[in-house]
């Protein structure tokens, strides 16, 4: 017998007629005594196949009979046109294989979100789940491809650091053989920096992990982290940057995931927007006059935007904020003062449109070692642990900056999810971290 080829649902689907082979799992089936009906699902789409009993000898037609959802099989028939199935395509089936049966699939009747997470490793051959880890693909891609393009060098920090950077409280410490001053990354920052008098325009892609104490649909304790550092830049090459990688990371996404944003059910107005209008630029100060104005919330100067806050803004456009000049004492150390308001820092935080919330943070970088070590004791830090770090400051330092993106934030914001959690394959939060 001729070994068959295998061609994917999808490719199915683009043929539209003819004998193809195809393999994949059960995704539902239902049937009569002389009729089977299967929903076929491979990476790439559903297709119903129907299995007439006379077309096969009675144990196939047993197996056939008994068959559950999830199992793996082999087809073999005819594709054609069929209005009414659910992708505008049917099988007529002439050949069946079993390859690996399925017994009472764990996630049918019940599909609570305790369930769900339980059987997170089940759940991901979900098409909501299969979706987003589709989009997960191309935004990875495409970080990638964008600084690659604009003449970066990929560069990696080390995940066991020694310091802070974004604030002592939500750092993972490690017993690291028995050393209690060991940390996992919240950024790649500190480590980035020294780098840049080398490579000068760098990034990576990397986990960072919080220890924050936040059950939101926006907090993860290990999510990726988009980062980029660049020597010789003002504050405002820094930010066009980051808007220049989300409309090229949007764009990629919009241009490859018709199907995938169309399961997701996501408006996509405002990603369309995100690509082809500038952002929004407003400072803190003019983003407290707007909330007062248009939204009648008041909030004192000098205290940092909440979830809240960022939410009524963020509802106001089409295309994401950049807000900056934040008050220097809500941000973190590292950021330079800004010369026409020293209360305020070169800092600036993206914010998602639809309530997405801070999807980057960046900024210059304070040059002044005085006042960068000045800002480490205000913080209660030990500058002479910074000695490493303070040295590029003292060698030939430049004007230079940078930003993270969180890419969960980003990709739970391009796919319109309800949660943070559903835009990783394993969440890991406060509350869970198995399987
Ligand atoms: O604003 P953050 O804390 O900035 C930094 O870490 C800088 N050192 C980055 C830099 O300049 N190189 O974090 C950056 C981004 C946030 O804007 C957010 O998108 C994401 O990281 N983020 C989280 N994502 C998921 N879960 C969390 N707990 C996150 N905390 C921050
Ligand atoms: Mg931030």
């Amino acid at each position: 017998m001729a070994i068959k080829k295998f061609i994917t649902v999808q490719e199915a689907i683009d043929k539209g007629s003819g004998k193809v082979s195809l393999h994949g799992w059960v995704h539902r089936e239902r049937g009569s005594k002389k009729l089977k009906f299967i929903v076929l699902r491979d990476s790439t789409e559903i297709i119903q196949c129907v299995l007439k009993k006379d077309d096969f000898d009675e144990k196939t037609w047993d197996t056939i009979d008994k068959i559950q959802v999830e199992a793996s099989i082999e087809l073999t028939g005819e594709v054609h046109k069929d209005d009414r199935a659910p992708t505008g395509f049917e099988l007529q089936v002439k050949e069946f294989v079993l390859i690996g049966p399925s017994h009472e699939f764990p996630i049918q009747k019940d599909t609570s979100k305790e369930h769900l997470a339980d059987y997170r490793h089940l759940w991901l051959r979900s098409r909501k789940m299969t979706s987003i880890l589709k989009i997960r693909s191309t935004v990875f891609g495409a970080i990638d491809e964008f600084f690659k393009g604009e003449g970066f060098y990929e560069y990696h920090s080390p995940i066991f650091q020694a310091v802070q950077c974004e604030g002592g409280s939500d750092l993972f410490s490690v017993d690291y053989f028995g050393k209690k001053d060991v940390f996992l990354a919240q950024t790649w920052q500190l480590y980035a920096e020294p780098a840049i008098f080398a490579l000068e325009k760098i990034y990576t892609i990397a986990p960072s992990f919080r220890a924050e104490k936040s059950k939101t649909s926006r907090h993860l304790t290990e999510y990726w982290h988009a980062e980029m550092e660049i020597a010789w830049a003002d504050f405002k090459e820094i930010m066009d940057y980051g808007e220049k990688l989300m409309k090229f990371v949007v764009a990629k996404v919009l241009e490859k995931h018709e199907r995938e944003l169309e399961l997701l059910d996501r408006d996509t107005k405002t990603l369309k927007a995100t690509v082809e209008k500038p952002f929004i630029r407003m400072t803190y100060t003019e983003a407290l006059k707007i909330l007062k104005d248009k939204c009648d919330m008041e909030i004192e100067w000098g205290k940092d935007l909440r979830t809240i806050e960022e939410d009524k803004l963020s509802k106001l456009y089409d295309v994401p904020i950049i807000c900056t000049h934040y008050p220097k004492k809500v941000k973190a150390f590292y950021m330079t003062e800004d010369p026409d308001d020293p209360r305020t820092v070169q800092g600036c935080d993206f914010i998602g449109t639809e309530g997405y919330g801070e999807l980057i943070g960046g900024s210059h970088r304070e040059h002044d070692i005085e006042k960068v070590k000045q800002r480490l004791i205000d913080d209660g830090e030990d500058p002479s642990e910074y000695e490493f770090y303070l040295d590029t400051r003292r060698y030939g330092t430049v004007p230079h900056g940078g930003f993270g993106m969180g890419v969960e934030r980003i990709i739970s914001w391009i796919c319109g999810l309800d949660t943070i959690k559903d835009a990783i394959p394993f969440p890991r939060t406060m509350e869970r971290y198995k399987p």
